[in-house]
């Protein structure tokens, strides 16, 4: 064969594979922004209960995940002092809804991003003024001793019954119930931690205790706002529901 006839169909070939290698991935392109349409358009509540957009999602999210977020709570979200375990079904924000936590990576927790949850820190009881948002009494160590002995009686652990009485009226005294609640089992929507469940964010010993009463603690959360676009932070909430909450499950 003379070699101007050979050359000819390799470079039809050539061209061919290349006109289909574009298509191919233009055709991937549009699926994956259609996906990611589709989880945007979904309601997020609803994403982990339709298996296709699920799978999307984890599949993102997952990746998003050990990025940005396993560096302090964890690779399997499991946190530690002062970072929440993210996969038990205890909230201090919210009712751990998709749509809760993905405001949460959106806009933080005390990140500095006026829309995050900033509604409340934990005082510093052992100051002269606990509290800037409001008028709150400092506490006296022995009075912060009464308050942790109460703090133990909550949680099940052996505590000193009458120092134990003595807290319940620091606990009044010191408008612990302002934010913790009068029955202590914490509030949602100020972020404010069950105190009587046996989960603590901090440590449930005396002397974990303790530092949080008399030192405060101010947790922060990242804004991810200006970091992830708007289909990572959805994909990322999901992952993390997923990870309190079975797979295969609803909402
Ligand atoms: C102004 C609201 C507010 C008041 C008043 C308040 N707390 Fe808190 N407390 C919080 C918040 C918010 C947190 C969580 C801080 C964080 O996540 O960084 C917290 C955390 C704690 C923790 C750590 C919980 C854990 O799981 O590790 C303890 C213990 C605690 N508070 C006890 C008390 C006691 C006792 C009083 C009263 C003497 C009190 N708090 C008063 C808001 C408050
Ligand atoms: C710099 C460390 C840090 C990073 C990075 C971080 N977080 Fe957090 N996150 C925290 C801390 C600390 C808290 C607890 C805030 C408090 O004390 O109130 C928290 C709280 C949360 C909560 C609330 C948990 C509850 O029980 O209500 C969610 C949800 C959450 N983070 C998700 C994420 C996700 C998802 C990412 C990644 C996109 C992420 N965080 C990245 C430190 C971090």
């Amino acid at each position: 064969m003379l070699p101007i006839l050979s050359r000819k169909p390799v470079r039809w070939v050539a061209v061919l594979i290349v006109v289909a290698g574009l298509l191919l991935y233009a055709g991937l392109t549009a699926r994956r922004h259609s996906r990611e349409a589709d989880l945007l358009r979904a309601d997020p509540d609803l994403i982990l209960a339709k298996p296709g957009l699920r799978d999307a999602a984890l599949n993102i999210g997952h990746g998003v995940f050990e990025q940005h977020c396993a560096g302090c709570h964890g690779t399997e979200g499991r946190g530690s002092p002062g970072e929440p375990d993210l996969t038990d079904a205890d909230w201090i924000y919210g009712e751990g809804r998709v749509s809760e936590i993905e405001a949460i990576v959106r806009y933080g927790i005390r990140s500095g991003n006026p829309k995050g949850w900033n509604l409340a820190s934990m005082p510093v009881y052992a100051s002269v003024r606990p509290y800037v948002a409001e008028p709150l009494p400092s506490l006296a160590p022995g009075e912060v001793d009464d308050v942790v002995q109460l703090l133990l009686s909550f949680e099940g652990r052996a505590a000193d019954a009458q120092a134990v009485e003595r807290g319940r009226a620091v606990y009044a005294k010191a408008g612990c119930w302002d934010c913790h609640g009068n029955d202590a089992r914490g509030e949602g929507a100020v972020g404010a931690p069950d105190l009587r469940d046996a989960i603590t964010l901090y440590g449930g010993t005396a002397m974990a205790l303790r530092q949080s009463v008399e030192h405060g603690r101010r947790g922060v959360s990242p804004s991810f706002a200006g970091t992830l676009t708007s289909t990572e932070i959805r994909a990322v909430a999901v992952y993390v529901k997923s990870l309190s909450h079975g797979v295969m499950e609803g909402p």
